[in-house]
């Protein structure tokens, strides 16, 4: 998790709901009508393959789809050739997301033509945005779902039609080591350069006693990490309630928790305190400055200076000393100086992040940036782009070398690196590869870390046996 991703999508977060516009559903067979077309295959045999891109909102969204696939008796396969159905849940954040997107619909399209994929859904936010028309009708797809009606899925695939309307309440996968639990969705700001109100609608908080209730259903069915996902988590409110009474509930109900993403305008000093006052909170801050001139904060209409945002990690730093910190960067937005550059470079100093994802600017159809005048030349953008890359790695490996010869509780969240080793997280919230002896993920192990990268932590053979 704490790595430093480029241009592409990787593991971007955001939130969302209630398009406003209706979405498109493509053409929408009555219930049943997929099993019909997959032509006298027994149920056993059905097949269907989802492929994610872009944030958790989405891997979350993928989850429930794939609970629905499950019910309705298809097998979950990961290769396009062997898939009856094939579900791309898409992001529409960046164009070189959309690019991705088009060489997959491409190759699926060919792969219908020759009689070996039967139907192929688009959902998401590429579904949610008016280019999925055009899609549609230049890939030959069989549905579209926006980001407001996942649950038109379970018709779909013969499933009884679902009652729910409000996307997070449908149920994630339970009995998994980790879970991600919707507190909110879309996004009330409206930044520049960001295509997500558009494609996932205006914020709507989802009550504290559903999200309490599902983290406890989850824990008592196994689940050792509950992520609280939204776009601006920290934005979260119900009846003068705010974030922090909510991480705290969810704080004293699951065994690890961490959250993300975050607004700096939202982000409160009490829940800066609570990452450190509460054993079970993940002591990773994620908060996405963008750029650290004022100038361009301005632009951005992201509502804080940079400043202010100094002061945010300055109480974080104080109340969470052995915490990590990450960010998101734009580089290149129109009208963006070489003194603007020089202040976010100014920035990643000051903040010393342990993690950034930087992005070059991409403008969106539809969105107030794409046509401001001042475009920064792609070579510009570029050399900007590795400038502000290479300062938060060596930041990043500077802090991480402070880590070697501490002793870690390590928890283990993917099974193996291919090299007998197993990804972890310490309650920093750094990255770890540690030989774990089959350790399974959802276990913790102890162990002393003895090397250090930009990205991550290598520790060696644990002490006693993972609990
Ligand atoms: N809600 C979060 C993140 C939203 S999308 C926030 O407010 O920060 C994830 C990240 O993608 C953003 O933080 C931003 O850095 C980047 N991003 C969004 N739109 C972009 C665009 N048009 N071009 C380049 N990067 C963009
Ligand atoms: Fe996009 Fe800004 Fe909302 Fe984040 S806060 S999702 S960057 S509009
Ligand atoms: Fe996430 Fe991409 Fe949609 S970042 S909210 S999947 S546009």
């Amino acid at each position: 998790m704490s790595s430093i991703v480029s241009g592409e999508a990787g593991m971007r977060r955001t939130g969302g709901s209630a398009s406003a516009a209706p979405i498109p559903l493509g053409r929408k067979p009555a219930g049943g009508a997929f099993q019909e077309a997959s032509g006298g295959v027994s149920a056993s045999k059905k097949t269907a393959c989802i492929r994610t891109f872009g944030c958790q909102m989405n891997v979350h969204d993928s989850d429930r789809m794939r609970r629905m696939i499950r019910d309705a008796g298809y097998a979950e396969v990961h290769r396009y050739e062997e898939a009856d159905l094939v579900v791309l849940n898409t992001c529409y954040v960046r164009e070189n997301a959309v690019d991705r997107v088009k060489g997959h619909l491409g190759e699926l399209n060919r792969l219908k033509r020759e009689g070996r994929v039967k139907k192929v859904a688009l959902a998401g936010c590429i579904g949610a945005a008016g280019e999925a028309t055009e899609l549609e009708r230049r890939y030959g797809i069989d549905l579209v779902l926006g980001t407001h009606n996942t649950y038109e899925l379970a018709e779909f695939v013969g499933l009884p039609g679902m009652e729910e309307t409000f996307t997070p309440e449908l149920p994630g996968t339970e009995g998994e080591h980790a879970a991600f639990v919707t507190i909110m969705t879309g996004c009330n700001y409206v930044c520049s350069y960001c295509i997500v109100p558009a494609v996932r609608g205006r914020m709507v908080c989802r009550p504290m006693e559903n999200v309490v209730e599902e983290v406890e259903r989850l824990v008592s069915s196994g689940t050792r990490y509950v992520t609280l996902l939204g776009q601006t988590v920290d934005a979260w409110r119900e009846d003068g309630r705010r974030f922090c009474d909510l991480l705290e509930r969810v704080a004293e109900a699951a065994p690890r928790v961490w959250f993300t993403t975050s607004h700096p305008s939202n982000m409160e000093d009490r829940t800066l305190r609570l990452i450190g006052e509460k054993a079970t909170i993940v002591r990773r801050l994620h908060l996405p400055v963008q750029s650290g001139s004022d100038r361009m904060l301005k632009a951005m209409h992201r509502g804080y200076k940079s400043d202010r945002y100094r002061r945010k990690i300055e109480v974080f730093r104080e109340a969470v000393p052995d915490g990590t910190l990450s960010t998101d960067i734009i580089v290149g937005h129109p009208g963006e100086t070489e003194e603007d550059h020089e202040e976010t470079l100014r920035l990643v100093a000051d903040c010393a992040f342990d993690a950034a994802y930087v992005f070059k600017f991409s403008p969106r159809r539809g969105t107030e940036a794409a046509s401001l005048p001042g475009a920064v030349p792609e070579k510009v953008a570029q050399r900007r782009f590795m400038e502000v890359l290479r300062a938060v790695e060596s930041n990043a490996l500077h802090n991480n070398r402070r880590k070697i010869g501490s002793v870690q509780e390590i928890y283990v969240r993917h099974g193996h690196t291919g090299e007998g080793k197993a990804i972890g997280e310490t309650w920093s919230g750094h990255a770890v590869h540690v030989p774990t002896g089959g350790a399974e993920p959802g276990r913790y192990v102890t162990a002393r870390i003895e090397g250090a990268g930009p990205h991550v932590l290598y520790a060696g053979e644990p002490s006693g046996p993972p609990r």
